[in-house]
């Protein structure tokens, strides 16, 4: 099958979250399967600095001008298509934040301009020679595509994924009237969104299939209280809506051959992580305290991430015997009050502000315990790099969270499949409640192996999830042929 991915990040190229990790490793497992997967995202400056471009196509038609610089995702033969063009995606920093952290004002412009380009891609206007069966776009950057798709005579089949309906690329009346859309997309029924223009409906309302990324996820958003205003819409699409859980793309995370650790270790040499959780004291500047687990956060720090509820019972947690290691960055509040903890608990915590993808790695090798307590989490990656990294998940039981971590309840340390730890009310109370009932179990070293072995030996791979994928292009295919 030939299929178009197109989105606004793919890891190596440019990352600031879990989609670029499955843009990178869903298409390769797809072309494993033996299919023509294509991506297209824009020539971020830091992206083209990534690889090297083999040949320049330059366009000018009905999407604007500017060029594809046609390379190869790293450690593949994928082919990828960065678009170029001065004004919309050469300059510096975040993808979709200026340097004060505020969306850049012409971010509706700039994916449109994506978006647009995805069409005559997907039409087989640039002279690429290439003639997709299937578009697979992703979240409201490319959320466009469907809906202008419609507009054709002719069009391959669409399927949306949506990877976080939190961000829904919601602008005003006025930009739409820029953006130059048709005016019939103007309607509750198409893009329009209580008065403003939705990009996220276009993918919503237009696609022949919506894919999520976990079974609890599909179901969350289709009520209130997770779907964030477009939970009457997602209902009226639930025939057309699955969630599908992502994978972990094994080139990248595991223990037995990643180099960014001090100890390469496996289910079958696990007393050997310890080495890890030494040189990670060592590295942040923690005492050596092997008694003491040592407990993980890496992520952005957002509101969705819960921080909150672990600022509301830091205090009280500080003073378990245990010692917190945090990698990240976002909210400046967050920020603060995470290190004023970390500068009154300095034996206690460690705290490094920013993004380092090594670091990430040594902090899932060295830790014990990880904490996702996620307000909502659509599927959330490191809870299963954790699980195959021998370190335990704590998450609140939301979403992907729910649905890829085994609680230590009775019955499941009896069955021995339990693999992590998880609550049910976002509260800081119940998130210490459950951190203290994983202390607990750390008194036992055989039963908090025999959970990290179960996790470790787990499968996480993307295989049976790019199955599913294929499956979904498929009816999205016969959807298109039928309409
Ligand atoms: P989200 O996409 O909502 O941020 P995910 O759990 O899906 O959450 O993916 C987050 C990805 O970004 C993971 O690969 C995680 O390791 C990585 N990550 C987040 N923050 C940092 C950071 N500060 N340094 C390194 N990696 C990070
Ligand atoms: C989003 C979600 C996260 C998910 C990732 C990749 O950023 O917040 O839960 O894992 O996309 O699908």
């Amino acid at each position: 099958m030939k299929i178009l991915f197109t989105c606004s990040e793919v890891q190596p190229l440019v990352k600031t979250g879990g989609l670029a990790d499955v843009a990178a490793s869903l298409p390769k497992a797809l072309a494993q399967l033996g299919h023509d997967v294509r991506i297209l995202l824009p020539a971020y400056p830091q992206a083209v600095a990534h690889c090297s471009i083999h040949a320049r196509h330059e366009f000018e038609g009905p999407a604007g001008a500017g060029a594809l610089l046609e390379t190869r995702l790293p450690g593949s033969d994928i082919t990828v298509w960065l678009l170029d063009a001065v004004w919309a995606f050469q300059r510096s920093g975040n993808p979709y934040l200026d340097a004060s952290g505020m969306p850049w004002a012409d971010n509706p412009y700039r994916f449109a301009f994506l978006s647009r380009v995805a069409v005559e891609v997907a039409r087989n206007r640039m002279a690429l020679d290439w003639q997709p069966e299937v578009v697979h776009c992703n979240d409201w950057q490319t959320a466009l595509v469907p809906a202008l798709l419609t507009l054709e005579d002719e069009r391959p089949a669409t399927l949306f994924t949506i990877h976080n309906l939190a961000y829904q690329g919601v602008f005003s009346a006025d930009v739409f009237q820029h953006l130059g859309l048709p005016e019939a997309f103007w309607h509750h029924q198409s893009l329009e969104f209580f008065e403003q223009v939705s990009f996220m409906k276009g993918g919503l309302v237009y696609a022949d299939r919506i894919t999520t990324v976990s079974p609890s996820y599909a179901l969350e958003i289709t009520g209130p209280s997770f779907g964030c205003g477009l939970d009457g819409l997602l209902r009226q699409r639930s025939h057309d809506l699955v969630g599908i859980i992502n994978g972990v793309d094994d080139d990248e995370w595991n223990p037995a051959h990643d180099p960014h650790i001090a100890q390469r270790f496996t289910a079958q040499s696990f007393e050997s992580k310890a080495l890890n959780s030494r040189a990670l004291r060592l590295e942040l500047g923690l005492p050596e305290r092997p008694d003491l687990p040592l407990v993980a956060l890496i992520g952005r720090l957002v509101e969705q991430k819960g921080i909150d509820l672990i600022l509301d019972c830091l205090e009280a947690m500080l003073e378990l015997p245990l010692q917190l290691v945090i990698l990240g960055s976002g909210h400046a509040a967050f920020e603060q009050a995470l290190e004023q903890a970390a500068a009154r608990y300095p034996e206690r915590m460690a705290i490094r502000m920013g993004y380092d993808e090594g670091l990430a790695h040594r902090i899932e090798a060295g830790a014990n315990l990880f904490l996702m307590p996620s307000r909502f989490e659509p599927c959330g990656l490191n809870q299963m790099y954790s699980q195959k990294y021998g370190t335990l998940p704590l998450v609140h039981a939301v979403g992907g969270l729910r649905d890829t971590v085994v609680d230590a309840d009775d019955r499941a340390l009896l069955s021995g499949d339990a693999t992590g730890f998880s609550f049910h009310e976002a509260t800081g109370a119940c998130l210490l409640e459950t951190l203290k009932r994983a202390l607990g179990i750390w008194q036992y070293p055989d039963m908090w192996a025999r959970m990290a072995l179960k996790g470790m030996l787990k499968d996480f791979s993307w295989e049976a999830s790019a199955r599913q994928y294929l499956a979904q292009y498929e009816l999205a295919i016969r959807a298109r042929k039928s309409s």
